[in-house]
C-alpha cells in the first residue's frame, strides 16, 4: 500500500465532507448533516480524520469519540472509503489510526457498531481483532439490527 497521508479535518472542510460522505455511504441515515459533522469535528471529544486522493480530493474519512467512561473506551463512529479506492488497505490504516490516538488519549479499549448486512466492514474489524459481542436490535433508522464489536487496546 501506498503511504497515505492523514489529516484531521478542521471546520472549513465541512462542506467537502458532507459530499464525501454523500457518496460514501449508500444509506441515507447513515450520512450526517452538516451540522452533525462540524460538531464532531470542533468537538475536542471527537477526531475526523481523513485521506485526500492525488487530485486533493477525500477519497476515505474516519470519526472517533472519546468515552471518558469507568473504562475509557473509544468508538469508532463512522468509516468509510470510495469505492475506488477498496481493498487497498485503506480502511485498516483508518482504524490504526484512530486507535492510535485512542491509546494516546488514555482509552483502553475500542468499540464500533456495524449493520448486520455489511460484510465488507465486519471482515474489516474482525480482522483487526475486533470481537463481536452482542446483537443492537432494531439500531438503525429503518429497523436493521448492529453488531458490536470490542477490542482492548
Ligand atoms: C468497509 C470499508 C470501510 C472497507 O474499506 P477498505 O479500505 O476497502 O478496507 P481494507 O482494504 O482495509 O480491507 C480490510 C479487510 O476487510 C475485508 N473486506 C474489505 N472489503 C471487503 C469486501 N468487499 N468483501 C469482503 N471483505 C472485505 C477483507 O478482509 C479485507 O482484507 P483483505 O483485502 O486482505 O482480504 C469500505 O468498504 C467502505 O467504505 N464501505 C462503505 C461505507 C461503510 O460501509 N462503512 C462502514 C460503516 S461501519
Amino acid at each position: 500500500m501506498e503511504k497515505l497521508n492523514f489529516i484531521v479535518a478542521t471546520k472549513e472542510i465541512v462542506d467537502e465532507l458532507f459530499e464525501f460522505e454523500k457518496v460514501c455511504f449508500e444509506n441515507k441515515p447513515d450520512q450526517f448533516s452538516k451540522r452533525s459533522l462540524r460538531h464532531l469535528i470542533v468537538s475536542p471529544t471527537s477526531r475526523t480524520i481523513i485521506i485526500r486522493n492525488e487530485k486533493g480530493k477525500i477519497c476515505a474519512a474516519a470519526i472517533g469519540l472519546l468515552r471518558h467512561f469507568k473504562i475509557p473506551s473509544g468508538r469508532i463512529y463512522k468509516i468509510g472509503v470510495l469505492t475506488e479506492f477498496a481493498r487497498r488497505g485503506v480502511g485498516t490504516a483508518l482504524i490504526e489510526e484512530i486507535e492510535k490516538w485512542f491509546k494516546n488519549s488514555g482509552m483502553k479499549k475500542t468499540c464500533a457498531e456495524v449493520r448486520e448486512s455489511n460484510t465488507p466492514s465486519r471482515r474489516m474489524f474482525e480482522k483487526k481483532g475486533y470481537v463481536e459481542t452482542k446483537t443492537l436490535y432494531y439500531f438503525y433508522a429503518g429497523g436493521e439490527n448492529a453488531a458490536k464489536y470490542w477490542k482492548d487496546l
